[in-house]
């Protein structure tokens, strides 16, 4: 991602950026912090990368999205969801408000694609594969989630 990402890039943890306090406009977390055990360490060190004025931006999904292939996976309790990002965020910043979406955006027209989509889910292939066989396809999954917009004010 890095390699094709637009120069300069830097590789470091979201928790300890190697840049000094306020030195961006603006911050974006888009389906990361979820990976973290301690997401709020990564938000308050948005914060502190902050401008006075500045935007964060995070995205996450929700707890409930995928509701027609749930039944096939679990991937437990997340430390950065929708039900939770507004609030997390919030300690944090001054100004939070949130986007949502909850529809049908994801078309799976085959099972090779709902194989794919569970191993996205981090499902082991070979049990996707298996599990991807007891589904009628095409399918449309509801994709629900949200982005979570916070201002740092002056
Ligand atoms: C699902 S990808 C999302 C990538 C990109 N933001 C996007 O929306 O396409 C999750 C990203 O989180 C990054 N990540 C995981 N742990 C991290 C950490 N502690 N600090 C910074 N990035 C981390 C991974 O390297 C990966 O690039």
């Amino acid at each position: 991602m890095l390699a094709q990402a637009p120069k300069p890039t830097v590789r470091a943890d979201a928790r300890a950026l190697p840049f000094p306090d306020e030195s961006f406009g603006a911050v974006t977390a888009l389906w990361m912090l979820y990976h973290l055990p301690d997401p709020e360490s990564a938000v308050a060190e948005a914060r502190r990368l902050l401008r006075p004025g500045g935007l964060f931006v995070a995205s996450t999904n929700s707890r409930h999205d995928s509701p027609e292939l749930r039944h096939l996976y679990s991937i437990g309790q997340i430390s950065f969801d929708a039900e939770i990002a507004p609030e997390m965020v919030g300690r944090h910043f001054d100004k939070v408000a949130v986007h949502s979406w909850d529809a049908p955006l994801v078309h799976l027209p085959d099972r090779n694609a709902v194989r794919d989509y569970l191993v996205g889910r981090f499902m082991p292939r070979d049990k996707a594969e298996s599990a991807a066989e007891t589904v009628e396809t095409p399918l449309d999954v509801t994709k629900r989630g949200v982005l979570v917009f916070a201002r740092r004010l002056p």
